[in-house]
């Protein structure tokens, strides 16, 4: 609960929620979804959106990780930066740590990825970590490229 504050300094940013449209009100919203949202994946599913800090220095630069959504029945890659470290690889290294993650130590058999056809830095990065596009289709009133990756250990 003590990183709501980098929550709200995450979505505050209209930059950051342009293709999401999930812009936050004030700390007690962030604290709210931290609640409601975020820390109940981690007790529930064993997987979640997780901080994501620079080595060298400790700064945070945002949140990625996996998402159980349970009307789909599917695990969810998602992910957010601040502006200022766009564009240096890091959403791409974090996804690619968080499907190793979700195949190796979870063992799940089928991670999906979702954004909107417009969001072309995010569609980029699930197709650098190895996602395959699978469809186009309406997700919460807007359009999204969907995109999956099946467990390559699992394969027969
Ligand atoms: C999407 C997001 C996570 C990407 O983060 P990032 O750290 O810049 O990603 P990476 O540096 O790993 O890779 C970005 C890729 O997109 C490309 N890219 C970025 N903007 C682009 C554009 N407008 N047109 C074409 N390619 C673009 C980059 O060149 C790079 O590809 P490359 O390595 O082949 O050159 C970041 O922009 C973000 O947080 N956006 C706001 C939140 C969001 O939309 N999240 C996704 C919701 S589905």
């Amino acid at each position: 609960m003590q990183d709501a504050g980098l929550v709200l300094t995450l979505n505050a940013d209209s930059e950051v929620v342009r293709y999401t449209h999930d812009r936050m009100r004030d700390i007690v919203h962030a604290e709210e979804v931290l609640d409601k949202v975020i820390l109940p994946q981690y007790k529930s599913y064993g997987v979640g959106r997780w901080a994501v800090y620079l080595k060298s220095s400790s700064e945070f630069t945002g949140w990625c990780g996996l998402k159980y959504i349970a009307e789909r029945n599917e695990y969810d890659l998602g992910y957010r930066y601040l502006s200022a470290y766009w564009g240096k690889g890091y959403a791409t290294e974090a996804a690619m740590a968080c499907l190793q993650f979700g195949f190796e130590i979870r063992k799940l058999e089928r991670i999906v990825g979702r954004a909107m056809p417009e969001n072309v830095a995010s569609l980029r990065v699930l197709e650098k970590c190895g996602m395959h596009y699978i469809g186009t289709e309406t997700v919460d009133g807007h359009l999204a490229n969907t995109y999956e990756k099946w467990n390559p250990g699992l394969q027969k």
